[in-house]
This record gives C-alpha cells, sequence and structure tokens, in this order.
C-alpha cells in the first residue's frame, strides 16, 4: 500500500475493497446519498453528497450491504478508471464525484444501493440510498 501522498494505483484500491467488504464499514453522517425516482427506459443519478477529503476512489454496491458478490463497479480517482464488478449491467457509470449515473432503468433496478468511498488511508464511509423505478 502506498503513502496518503502517493498516486494510488487501481490494483490496491481493488486490494483494499476487498478487506473493507469484510470488514464492512460503519454509515458516517457526512456520506449521503439521495433516494431517487425515475420512469422506466430514462436515465437516473443516485446523487452523492459530503465525501470526505483525501479520497483514493468508490465503490458501488447493489443493496443496503457492502458485498463484493453485489459490487456493481469501483473508481479509482487517480487513474480515472472505473472496473466493473459481478452486479455491473454495462448500463452504469461512476462520476469523479462518485454519483452513479444508471442509464435506461428496468423496474427490476428499483431498491437499494450502497456507496463505499475509500479514503487515501485505505478507510471506508459508506451510505445508502434507495432507487426507485416506476
Ligand atoms: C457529479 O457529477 C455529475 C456529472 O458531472 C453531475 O451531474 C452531478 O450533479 C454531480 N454531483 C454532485 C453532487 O455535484
Ligand atoms: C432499454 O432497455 C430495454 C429493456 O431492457 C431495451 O429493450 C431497450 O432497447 C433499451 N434502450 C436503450 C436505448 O438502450
Amino acid at each position: 500500500m502506498e503513502s496518503p501522498s502517493g498516486r494510488i494505483p487501481w490494483q490496491s484500491l481493488l486490494l483494499a475493497v476487498s478487506l473493507l467488504t469484510f470488514w464492512s464499514p460503519p454509515t458516517t453522517a457526512q456520506l449521503t446519498m439521495v433516494s431517487t425516482s425515475a420512469a422506466e427506459g430514462t436515465d437516473a443519478l443516485l446523487l452523492v453528497h459530503g465525501q470526505p477529503e483525501f479520497l483514493a476512489g468508490y465503490v458501488w454496491f447493489k443493496g443496503e450491504s457492502v458485498d463484493s458478490s453485489h459490487q456493481i463497479a469501483s473508481y479509482a480517482i487517480d487513474a480515472q478508471e472505473m472496473h466493473p464488478g459481478p452486479a455491473y449491467s454495462s448500463r452504469e457509470t461512476i462520476y469523479p464525484n462518485g454519483s452513479l449515473l444508471f442509464q435506461n432503468v428496468t423496474l427490476g433496478d428499483t431498491g437499494y444501493y450502497t456507496l463505499l468511498a475509500i479514503k487515501r488511508n485505505f478507510q471506508g464511509d459508506r451510505a445508502t440510498g434507495r432507487l426507485h423505478v416506476y
């Protein structure tokens, strides 16, 4: 792992993800996700506020927990790269600010989503919100 001032490659981020999904960090008051509704076939943006400083990356999960088998994708900030996970449907894009764009949503996309923000010291903050597709 690298010092907080060094560039963090996505391989280190993925390692941090595997450690954090095992440990499952608590939710914090600062990091919040805005629950949203969208009509079927439109695009939905899951907005995130209160990101901590000195971030290494983000990981999005389907569901209310940090569970690697439900990982949609991870985003490494330094590398500006997104890496799909097992729950990726090819319609999701993670923005550099952590928000998740969901294109062409279906009724089956309704549910809870969880964001894990990974800091450069490899600690994590998480937030959960709901997407409702009608
Ligand atoms: C994050 O970035 C996206 C794309 O640029 C933008 O639409 C969205 O408003 C931003 N979110 C916040 C909370 O600023
Ligand atoms: C949106 O999803 C529906 C059903 O999954 C599919 O039939 C349609 O082609 C998709 N539209 C676009 C623009 O991807």
